[in-house]
């Protein structure tokens, strides 16, 4: 008798994201097979392929499948053939912001780590990439992505409001303070207090948190000059806060520093159940072609082990079995050009690996 089943929400969606998804899956197959956990799996559809079977990128279906499992694994969504259309009517990205909303995934967390193999793929001096790891708290359900928008025909004019109430704030500041305790203890809140009224609430709140936490060290800097922080001294940074589409810019500058996008997994974390996605999108270039790198996904895998399930113990052997992966050689194309292995070569070497570990 399998003594824990923990059931698991897995939207493929599009592009290459059902095929790092089935690598993931290999892993989380491999620990059930060892251990007396069980992992069943629900498939739900999102994005462009939602759309074209259901004509909705985030439909019921897929609503009750997230509300009836205990974490989400997600691949990738978009398609190419809706990003220069500015009139189409419906998008793939909006299933995914409407799940962000329905589902309450109110903090996006992307740790920034970098490889010691990878360190020469930066476009960044290894000199000042040296000792960089970080991670960013990003906000996911309010600011300029949600608040009020629209058109005035007449006026040929649009509008994008950005609206913060405290407790967004509140709730996520304090899962960076807390993470800022476990860590070097530094946080900075990213802002735009010197424009913006929200940045000024955010700063205010912060700093009345900041009273509660009183071992971590907080600073305030203006998203500009963070931006060139990022890549002038990015070691600097230890936890970064910041508002929804700040966070957006900055884990896209923050995760290409690394050199390795295809490496880089997220948690969207919510009250009630979270999300587990590689920071890459969908890739369409290389669809079906056994290419695309599958460990932002199985290290996202790792994540949802650690922080829905406290599985800590398994998502170290994971991440152990990733970096093996890495100093073998065994790597996909976006790693190295010369000497490469397909998605599902890499995934088979890392579940053997797995295996081993367990
Ligand atoms: C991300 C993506 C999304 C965002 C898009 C696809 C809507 O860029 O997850 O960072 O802007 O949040
Ligand atoms: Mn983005």
């Amino acid at each position: 008798m399998k003594q824990a089943d923990k059931n698991i929400a897995v939207l493929r969606g599009d592009g290459i994201g059902p095929e790092v998804v089935n690598e993931a899956i290999k892993i989380l197959d491999v620990i059930s097979e060892k251990t007396d956990l069980r992992f069943n799996f629900n498939n739900g559809y999102i994005g462009a392929s939602a759309i074209d079977k259901f004509n909705h990128p985030f439909p019921d279906s897929t609503k009750e499948i997230c509300n009836t499992s205990d974490a989400i694994l997600f691949g990738a969504i978009g398609d190419p053939k809706y990003d220069n259309n500015p009139k189409a009517k419906i998008r793939p990205e909006d299933g995914l912001l409407e799940m962000r909303k329905y589902l309450g995934l109110y903090a996006n967390v992307r740790p920034i780590k970098v490889y010691e193999s990878l360190i020469n793929a930066s476009p960044l001096k290894a000199n000042i990439l040296d000792n960089t790891d970080f991670v960013v708290f990003r906000e996911l359900t309010g600011g300029i992505y949600f608040g009020d928008k629209g058109f005035d025909n007449k006026n040929n004019s649009a509008f994008d409001t950005c609206r913060y109430t405290k407790d967004e704030i509140v709730r996520i500041s304090h899962l960076a303070f807390k993470e800022a305790e476990k860590r070097r203890k530094l946080l900075t809140l990213v802002d735009k207090a010197n424009v913006l009224e929200t940045s000024r609430l955010w700063r205010d709140i912060v700093q009345n948190i900041s009273n509660e936490y009183k071992n971590v060290e907080v600073e305030y800097l203006f998203v500009d000059n963070a931006a060139m922080k990022i890549i002038t001294n990015p070691s600097h940074f230890d936890v970064i806060l910041t508002e929804n589409m700040f966070g957006d810019i900055i884990t896209d500058e923050a995760s290409v520093i690394t050199g390795s996008l295809g490496m880089l997994p997220s948690a969207s974390i919510g009250d009630k159940i979270s999300l587990f996605e590689p920071i890459h999108g969908s890739y369409p270039q290389a669809t079906g072609k056994n290419i695309a790198n599958p460990m932002a996904m199985i290290l996202s895998a790792s994540m949802m082990l650690d922080l829905s399930f406290g599985l800590k113990k398994y998502s170290e052997i994971i991440e152990k079995s990733v970096s093996d992966a890495l100093d073998n050689g065994i790597v996909t194309e976006d790693i190295n050009k010369e000497k490469n292995y397909s998605t599902t070569y890499v995934g088979s070497w890392i579940s053997e690996r797995v295996k081993k570990l367990l």
